[in-house]
């Protein structure tokens, strides 16, 4: 049997109550939905505070103290697991968004924490990290429609665009190479079933060795099956 997730201490969960509460549900609906944005925070908001804390339990035995993570693509979702390394793990951790609105009301939620998101391209960050977080964010349909199509099994082969298929995929693999080079080994993953093919690929093509943990989590947010890898 796996065993129970780790408890995140006291002060960290109402500090993350805090953030969940400040938050700009408003201002993040229109910014995570085109429409019902509203409906999407009242239904997911609660849910997504407790699942990204229950994993932040999870993934806080796999770290540790004093190391550093790359976030990319770190919104709500990650808020929990930002808030669990840098206060009980005492790590430094890189929070990277695209979205720049979306930055700025985490940052506002976040006042006082000792971290900040940044609207930057995680590809582009310098230095060296021992885990890489990268979940929803390959198969994100804003920033790679044809891909995130292909990649849920929701392509139509009638109006698939396979150049721009090629185009994204191009994209992913330069980001992948950049973020996993930035990795210490051993290092750890976590990412979703889905994009860990792209993690694979990338140690076959280097001759990295990796194991893939059998257990899966849901993410906060948007649900997708969350894994971890070991590299090297
Ligand atoms: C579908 S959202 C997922 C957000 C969050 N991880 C979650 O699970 O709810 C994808 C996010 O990844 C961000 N993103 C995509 N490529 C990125 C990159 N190269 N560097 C940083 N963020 C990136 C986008 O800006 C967007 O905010």
């Amino acid at each position: 049997m796996a065993p129970k997730p780790a408890r995140l201490m006291l002060w960290t969960r109402q500090a993350i109550a805090e953030v969940f509460a400040r938050l700009d549900y408003g201002a993040l609906g229109a910014i995570y939905c085109h429409e019902g944005g509203d409906e999407f925070w009242k239904v997911k908001r609660r849910l997504c505070q407790k699942l990204g804390t229950a994993l932040a339990g999870v993934v806080r035995r796999r770290l540790k103290p004093g190391g550093r993570s790359l976030y990319v693509g770190a919104g709500v979702a990650e808020l929990a697991l930002l808030a669990m390394e840098a206060l009980e793990r005492r790590r430094h951790v890189v929070a990277c968004n695209l979205r720049k609105n979306e930055v700025r009301i985490l940052n506002r939620a976040c006042a006082g924490l000792p971290f900040r998101f940044e609207a930057r391209d995680a590809a582009m960050v310098r230095g060296t990290f021992d885990h890489l977080w990268l979940v929803s964010v390959l198969n994100d349909p804003e920033c790679y429609p044809e891909l995130s199509e292909l990649s849920y099994g929701r392509a139509n082969p009638a109006t698939f665009d396979p150049r721009r298929f090629a185009r994204e995929r191009r994209q992913v693999v330069r980001v992948v190479d950049r973020c996993l080079r930035r990795l210490s080994r051993p290092g750890l993953v976590t990412t979703s079933t889905e994009e860990a093919h792209w993690i694979a690929d990338w140690c076959a093509a280097h001759g990295v060795p990796w194991r893939l943990e059998r257990r899966q989590y849901p993410s906060p947010t948007v649900g997708d099956p969350i894994c971890f890898m070991r590299l090297g």
